[in-house]
């Protein structure tokens, strides 16, 4: 079964449509700080203004947690729509209720408060759900970053709409398409690059990658749990001692099916994060016990990049190191721009592996840079996302 599009919708004259989004942005200040969420929904919003009467967009925000709370208030993303749109948002201060039912009477572009001020919306509460949806006479869902979340507002809530009144947005669709070409059918040689600061939140990506890739590039702080696991002296870096099994699963997984496994072979360390006084290249074999390894070092970095050049897919998750401090930048923008060289199908899943791209100023040269961090882990996990099989749901 195939996700339904926005041209699978019927009777949009006069439609009154619910839209979720994911709208999670960071906000500071009252002021949203990144914005890429909010331009991947505009094509879905502007499609939908064109021809429904009233477009309702909804989403969670921050660590709500079941009431309201003003620190993740969804208002100050009005504002960027208005300003990106260039139409009038009219913000709603409750995702449910008697404020909305008015809202939706005077029409327009709606934006309603945080889903997660109401606690139904986690618990998948199907009354929640019903509130929700009451409303509307279409169902729209745009939120890949939220489709692994078995929430009310992508699961109990999509159920609620028959054939020709739900669908995916342009996102949705987009997102679903480009990760299934690398799980279901990635053209070889597939590589993957596998970064971050944790082996457990990684456990089943990896696995998983491992049944499809040729070659499979390991750094950021993950990487010092893989050295560990081959006896080498980590310093005082960052590891997961106990997910040395796991890291020992991993290499004999690769080894058993001839998947070449890149690990760092030398490592940029330091003596702190915030007030560096030794920042030293040494190779793996000599990290010294006082030191603590922040990136990837000049070889590693070289190797990855010719692991990278004859890929005819790629697909990158998490960064080399602590790119968030410039000095230990380098491995990251360097797996960044071998990326962009690269000639294949190159796809760059969510969260700080996006910052990386932008950071290197090339995200347009990548095939798909995914706007969900957990979404794209668990498609190339190969789970199902609930969200999606929720549209697909006859
Ligand atoms: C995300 O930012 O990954 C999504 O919006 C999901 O948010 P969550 O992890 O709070 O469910």
């Amino acid at each position: 079964m195939s996700v339904p599009r926005l041209e699978d919708l019927r009777e949009l004259e006069g439609a009154r449509v619910l839209l979720r989004l994911d709208l999670n942005v960071p906000v500071a200040e009252g002021e949203v700080r990144d914005d890429t969420r909010i331009h991947a929904a505009l094509p879905t919003l502007r499609w939908l203004l064109e021809r429904a009467e009233v477009v309702a967009a909804c989403s969670h925000l921050g660590k709500a947690r079941g009431s309201p709370d003003p620190a993740y208030s969804l208002r100050p993303v009005a504002a960027v729509l208005e300003r990106e749109l260039g139409r009038p948002v009219r913000f709603v201060p409750d995702c449910i209720g008697p404020e909305v039912h008015r809202a939706v009477e005077a029409g327009g572009l709606l934006l309603l408060e945080n889903l997660r001020f109401h606690p139904g919306e986690k618990a998948n509460d199907p009354g929640f759900a019903r509130e929700l949806a009451f409303p509307f006479t279409h169902y729209v869902n745009d939120a890949f970053g939220t489709a692994h979340r078995a929430h009310a507002s992508v699961v109990a809530a999509a159920r609620l709409f028959g054939a020709g009144r739900r669908a995916a947005g342009r996102l949705m669709e987009a997102e679903v398409s480009a990760l299934r070409r690398v799980v279901d059918d990635p053209e070889q040689p597939f590589v993957a690059v596998v970064g971050g600061a944790k082996v457990s939140t990684k456990t089943a990506p990896l696995m998983a990658l491992l049944e499809r890739v040729r070659r499979l590039a390991i750094g950021g702080g993950m990487a010092n749990t893989f050295l560990l696991a081959r006896g080498r002296e980590v310093g005082r870096s960052l590891v997961e001692a106990s997910e040395v099994p796991t890291a020992q699963r991993v290499m004999e997984s690769a080894e058993a099916r001839g998947v070449e496994l890149l690990l760092p072979t030398d490592v940029v360390v330091t003596d702190s994060l915030e007030g560096p006084t030794r920042v030293e290249t040494v190779p793996v074999e000599a990290i010294p016990a006082d030191l603590m390894v922040v990136d990837i070092g000049p070889a590693t970095r070289q190797a990855f990049a010719a692991a990278l050049a004859d890929a005819r897919t790629v697909f990158w998750n998490g960064p080399m190191g602590v790119f968030e401090v410039e000095a230990f930048a380098a491995g990251t923008v360097a797996v960044a721009e071998a990326m962009a060289a690269c000639p294949g199908f190159t796809v760059v899943g969510g969260g700080e592996s996006v910052m990386a791209v932008h950071r290197a100023g090339v995200a347009d040269r990548m095939s798909h840079v995914s706007t969900g961090g957990g979404a794209s882990l668990a498609l190339v996990s190969g789970e199902t996302l609930p969200a999606v099989e929720a549209l697909e749901e006859s």
